[in-house]
């Protein structure tokens, strides 16, 4: 289904998320298209994904720091998102924290996707911080992007157990299955409308 929604990706990944949400897309499952996709790492798999699937797709350098982009980045980021005119930007894997000016531009519109039920064991590597902790249950959240590290308002969970002999590797796995179901189904919410926030309380509406 063509629709005029439209979503950018942004991820320094191999970009499972991004297919996830790309298919679903283009099988008529969500009233969105993404018309773009970003990456700071310039051999990402998601760069390669994106162009199996002629959407565009464009590495911008994130200059001199580790863990955000530079002022010159971020304003590259901002006009190529500007130019492709996205409704919504979407964050799968993407591994910088998003600033002042960019959060102002795209305010309310930034979503992300993270691999643990938040707000437990946000930042890096949340499975192996969930194996780490014992917990018998662990999951993934979509939610909005604040000036926080995954810590804006929740729009979805979904669980996942964690097995007695799970390794970090089968325990990721599990998730990111539950990842690619989620993260459609809450963009497709988004591009329909469905969902508004009411302070730190997302409410799904039909
Ligand atoms: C996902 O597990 C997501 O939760 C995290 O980064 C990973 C990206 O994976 N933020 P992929 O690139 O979408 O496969």
């Amino acid at each position: 289904m063509a629709s005029d929604f439209r979503i950018a990706v942004l991820g320094s990944g191999k970009g499972s998320n991004f297919v996830s949400v790309a298919d679903a897309c283009a099988a008529g499952k969500s009233p969105a298209q993404v018309g773009l996709v970003l990456s700071d790492v310039a051999t990402a798999g998601i760069l390669d994904r994106a162009r199996e699937r002629n959407i565009p797709a464009r590495f911008i350098a994130p200059g001199q720091f580790r863990t955000k982009l530079d002022p010159q980045a971020e304003e590259a980021f901002i006009e190529a998102l500007r130019g492709a005119r996205v409704d919504l930007v979407a964050l799968a894997g993407f591994m910088r924290v998003l600033k002042g000016d960019f959060l102002r531009a795209f305010e309310g519109r930034i979503v992300n996707i993270h691999p643990s039920l938040l707000p437990s064991f946000p930042g890096l590597e949340a499975w192996k911080q969930a194996l780490n902790h014992g917990v018998k249950l662990t999951g993934c959240t979509v939610h909005f992007v604040d000036a926080g590290v995954d810590s804006g308002p929740i729009i979805a969970q979904q669980s996942v157990p964690v097995l007695d002999n799970d390794t970090p590797e089968t325990l990721h796995q599990r998730i990111q299955t539950a990842e690619h179901e989620l993260y459609p189904k809450c963009v497709a919410a988004i591009a329909r409308g469905q969902i508004a926030v009411n302070g730190r309380r997302v409410i799904w509406g039909n």
